[in-house]
This record gives C-alpha cells, sequence and structure tokens, in this order.
C-alpha cells in the first residue's frame, strides 16, 4: 500500500503539526503584508492569510490578483485608494487589530485615518497623537466608517433628535451613522449592493450597480472626481473575479479534503442567479430574478461538510454538525420586519419552522439571494452601545415614535417600516473579518450565536453552540 500523502492524514495531533507549519508559513507571509500594508499592495501570489482560528485563500478567476488595478490606486485627493479599507488579509475588508497596527505604524497618519469618514466626528482635533487616537475611536475599535446621508424629501418620518456622544450633528436633516465596510470578494453572489441596498437599482444588473459604487466610494471615501467609465469597469471585474474563503482551520485541518468542499478553490463554479433557492418564493416579483429550474428550493443552502459527519476526527464531525444545524435546526422566526412583521410583509405572522437558511439562502455562499432589507434588531435602541448615537424617528402621519442607532434603508426609501432594515450578508471567509454585523456589534462568532439565541429564543444547547461556531469558522 502507498503511504498516505501528509494531506490526508486523519490523525488530530498530526494535523496541528502540518497546519501549525502551514501556518506559520502563510503568517511569516501576512507580517511581511502588514509591515508593507500601509505603503504597497499585495502581491499576486499572496492569496493566503493566517487568521486567529486558521487561514483564508482568496482567489481570483484572472489568475493573479493584479496589483496594477486601479482598485490599488489612488483616485482621490486624500492617498486613499479601495485596498484602504478593503484588505485581502481581512478578507477585503478592515479589522480593528489591524487598524491599530496601522495607527501605531504611522502615528495615526495612514490615509484610512481622515476626518471626511474615518472619525467619530468630521469636525475632529487630529493636531496630535493622542487627539487622533480619540478622534478614530470608533474606526480602531470597531472597524465602522462613517455614513452620513439626508433624511430623504418625501420621508414618511423627521429626525427629531438625536443622543450624540460626538456632538457631531450639525442639524437633524441628516443622519451619522457607522458601518463595516462590506467585503469587495464574493461578489458575484450578491443580490443587494450595500447594508442598506442603496446602490442596487431593481431590475439593473449587479455589475451596473458596482459600477455606480465605485463611482461613489471615490467621490466620498476617496474625495475624488470620477473616474472614468473604463477605470471603473476595470475596479468592478477586478472585485467580481475575487473569491474568498477559509482554506484551513486549525483544528478541522485542510478544508477541501476527505469529501468536504469548503476553500475558496470551488467558489468561482458555484451556481447563483438572483433569487436561486429563495424559501419564499419571492421570484416573481424580483425583476431578473431567474427561473425556478436553476436551482430548486432546498433548505440545506451549504453542502460542503456533509462528508465528514462520520469523519474520524472529532473536530472534523463537530464542523459537519454545525453545518447540518445551520441548514436544519428549526426555531420560531417572529415579527421580524420586512418578512412578517407586520402589514405589506410576504409572510403573515410567526413562522415555526424558521433555519438560518432561511435568510442566508444562497448555496455556499450565505447571502440573501433575494434583495430584501430585514429588521433582525441590530440597530434596536435595547441593543444600543453607549459609544453609538441614538436617533428618534417620528412618524410624520401617527406621531410614533421610535430610537434606533441606524436607519437603515429607510435612509434610502424614506418609509417608516424600512427603519432599522439591512441586508443578509454573504456569509465567507467570517474568520478573517469580525467584528459582525452592520455596526460591527458582535466582537465574535460565538458572540452573533449568542445574539440569534437570545433574538429568536432559540435555546441552542452548549453542543449545538460550538458545533455552529465550528461551521461559522470553517466558512
Ligand atoms: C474609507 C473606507 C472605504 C474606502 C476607501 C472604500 N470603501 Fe468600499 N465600503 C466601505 C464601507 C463602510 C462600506 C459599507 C457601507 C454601507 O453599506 O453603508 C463599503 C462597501 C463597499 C461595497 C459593497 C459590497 C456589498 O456587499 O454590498 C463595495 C463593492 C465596495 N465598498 C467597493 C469599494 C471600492 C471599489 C472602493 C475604491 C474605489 C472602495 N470600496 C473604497 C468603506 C470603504
Ligand atoms: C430572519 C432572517 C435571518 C435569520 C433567520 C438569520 N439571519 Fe443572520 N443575518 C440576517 C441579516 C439581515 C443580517 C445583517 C444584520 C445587520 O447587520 O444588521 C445577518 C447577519 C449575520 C451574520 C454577520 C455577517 C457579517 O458579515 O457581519 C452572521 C454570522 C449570521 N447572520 C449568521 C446567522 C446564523 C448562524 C443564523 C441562524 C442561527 C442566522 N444568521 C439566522 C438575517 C438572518
Amino acid at each position: 500500500m502507498t503511504p498516505r500523502s501528509p494531506l490526508t492524514q486523519r490523525a488530530p495531533r498530526r494535523w496541528t503539526r502540518i497546519v501549525i507549519l502551514v501556518a506559520l508559513v502563510s503568517a511569516a507571509g501576512s507580517i511581511a503584508i502588514s509591515r508593507r500594508s500601509s505603503a504597497a499592495e499585495p502581491r499576486g501570489h499572496e492569496r493566503r492569510f493566517s487568521n486567529s482560528t486558521g487561514v483564508s485563500r482568496t482567489v481570483s478567476t484572472a489568475g493573479a490578483i493584479d496589483r496594477r488595478n486601479p482598485f490599488f490606486e489612488k483616485l482621490g485627493s486624500n492617498g486613499r485608494t479601495c485596498f484602504t479599507c478593503h484588505r485581502p488579509a481581512q478578507g477585503w475588508t478592515i479589522t480593528p487589530p489591524e487598524l491599530q497596527d496601522r495607527f501605531d505604524a504611522t502615528n495615526g497618519l495612514d490615509p484610512v485615518f481622515r476626518a471626511n469618514d474615518g472619525s467619530n466626528c468630521e469636525a475632529a482635533d487630529l493636531s496630535t497623537i493622542a487627539s487622533r487616537r480619540e478622534a478614530f475611536a470608533l474606526l480602531l475599535s470597531r472597524g465602522v466608517i462613517r455614513i452620513s446621508m439626508d433624511v430623504p424629501a418625501n420621508a414618511e418620518f423627521d429626525v427629531v433628535d438625536v443622543d450624540d456622544p460626538y456632538d457631531c450633528q450639525a442639524s437633524l436633516a441628516s443622519v451619522s451613522v457607522y458601518r463595516r465596510p462590506l467585503p469587495t470578494t464574493n461578489l458575484a453572489f450578491l443580490s443587494a449592493v450595500m447594508w442598506d441596498g442603496r446602490e442596487t437599482v431593481p431590475g439593473q444588473a449587479i455589475r451596473d450597480d458596482l459600477i455606480t459604487q465605485t463611482r461613489n466610494a471615490v467621490t466620498t471615501h476617496a474625495q475624488g472626481t470620477a473616474p472614468p467609465l473604463p477605470t471603473l469597469r476595470a475596479i468592478v471585474d477586478f472585485e467580481l473575479g475575487l473569491f474568498t474563503a477559509q482554506e484551513m482551520d486549525h483544528v478541522g485541518g485542510l478544508l477541501s479534503i476527505a469529501g468536504a468542499r469548503g476553500g475558496a478553490e470551488t467558489l468561482p463554479k458555484q451556481p447563483f442567479c438572483i433569487g436561486i433557492n429563495d424559501p419564499l418564493n419571492m421570484l416573481p416579483s424580483v425583476a431578473g430574478a431567474c427561473l425556478k429550474s436553476s436551482g430548486g428550493l432546498d433548505p440545506k443552502a451549504f453542502t460542503l461538510f456533509g462528508a465528514w459527519t462520520n469523519a474520524p476526527s472529532p473536530e472534523r464531525q463537530a464542523i459537519a454538525r454545525g453545518e447540518a444545524i445551520f441548514n436544519t435546526r428549526q426555531f420560531a422566526i417572529t415579527s421580524v420586519p420586512g418578512l412578517n412583521g407586520g402589514a405589506g410583509d410576504p409572510v403573515a405572522g410567526p413562522l415555526s419552522t424558521g433555519t438560518c437558511t432561511l435568510c442566508h439562502d444562497t448555496p455556499n455562499a450565505g447571502n440573501h439571494s433575494v434583495a430584501m432589507a430585514l429588521n433582525i434588531g441590530i440597530a434596536d435602541a435595547s441593543r444600543r452601545a453607549p459609544e453609538m448615537p441614538l436617533y428618534t424617528l417620528r412618524n410624520k402621519a401617527t406621531g410614533e415614535l421610535l430610537l434606533t442607532t441606524d436607519p437603515g434603508r429607510a435612509m434610502v426609501t424614506g418609509k417608516w417600516r424600512d427603519i432599522g432594515k439591512f441586508k443578509g450578508p454573504v456569509l465567507r471567509a467570517l474568520a478573517s473579518r469580525a467584528p459582525y454585523f452592520h455596526d460591527g456589534s458582535a466582537a465574535t462568532l460565538a458572540a452573533v450565536i449568542e445574539f440569534y439565541d437570545t433574538r429568536f429564543g432559540i435555546k441552542f444547547t452548549e453542543q449545538e453552540k460550538a458545533d455552529l461556531l465550528a461551521f461559522l469558522r470553517a466558512l
């Protein structure tokens, strides 16, 4: 019998050694990158990055990750590039530890630290290192960027008050909210662009939404003039070719062997069209949606780790159980505006048989396959942390008051019923990019699980929580 290759070894102990070795090698790569990161761009072969639970990898359908792409160029006036806030080692977003490193390396002068939207407040004092540390406190602690939006002219509500720890709001005609940069990878699976879907025009191709998005990113974040269309197209094509996932887990080992299909390699081949696998069957009402025949309906949105159900390694079994929990563990889904929160929502009343995949339905990507902003309660006043502003909105017709840290989709549509609604994001490469949710309010994946357990009264057992965590880390 020929000896097993190291990659098919079963024993967890061996795994640990191999994994540590690979992690060390790739950690060396990412250290090299983070040392150079403020000045330079990643080189083509630097696509593997270690994170706290393993190693992530990005593949590009264009072959190498082309560092000459305008994504890495200064397109505006403040020294920023797209790479300033969308970094391969952090799952193509930014994270507090890396931002703190950048702050220390540059005394808080790296282009990410700009007052136009990086600081808690635009009028921040940036004169000393200490004042800059204070000015960028939210960016450094949560990895969030300030987004200022005018209340839409036709809005069904007024903003009547703000409890603002930074005294930042000059007028109640606009609001400043703080949001995590969404990853610029796995975009081929999107059904809506931005947390509130504001760059998504119904019926328009996502690629065209992304071109508008890129233009706006240059004029706002980078404070530049709109680049010519070929530049915008080059950036969007670059982004659309990127796919990122966890490739190796410190305890589960390589995620694409022994029958498992984790890792980024298979992602470009994963079939997708808007509306695929939508359990609510909203297809007819979704413009540009794929036909039912393209996917069919399967609550098992994730089919990566089934082969590990009876794996010899207990760690791999846990990942497989976690996937099964995500796909099939039922719990009651009550009062989610946009889903079953009242008049106008597609579902009337509570759903007793919901699963995680009711909303995270895109096969093996995990975002919502239809543009359907939902309010699961992240921006609720009850969850407000003292460092976040709290807005009071008043319904112009009824006088009703509502308190929120982020009005979400309502700032796009002006609709009262859209307050606090956000899209269900892609769930790959999660381990690279804590914290989670639009406001970075969940510091860890365990905190995400706790949120759901409380919000929906799921009563996960400790074992179920651990399994679900093992699965989310392996994505
Ligand atoms: C200062 C930081 C910053 C810079 C610079 C930046 N972005 Fe972003 N990006 C963000 C934030 C924050 C969001 C999420 C905002 C929201 O949803 O309200 C975002 C969202 C996105 C999204 C949406 C992804 C999705 O899932 O909907 C894309 C695409 C994107 N950015 C591309 C770019 C491109 C291209 C550039 C360069 C032209 C760029 N960004 C520059 C912070 C930044
Ligand atoms: C009712 C719809 C719904 C259900 C059910 C649901 N989610 Fe979500 N999920 C969302 C939405 C919407 C967001 C974005 C919320 C926000 O940031 O405001 C989200 C965000 C997340 C995130 C954060 C991703 C990121 O990039 O920050 C994770 C992780 C997640 N969900 C996991 C789960 C798990 C695990 C379950 C099952 C226990 C689950 N979700 C059930 C709608 C849902």
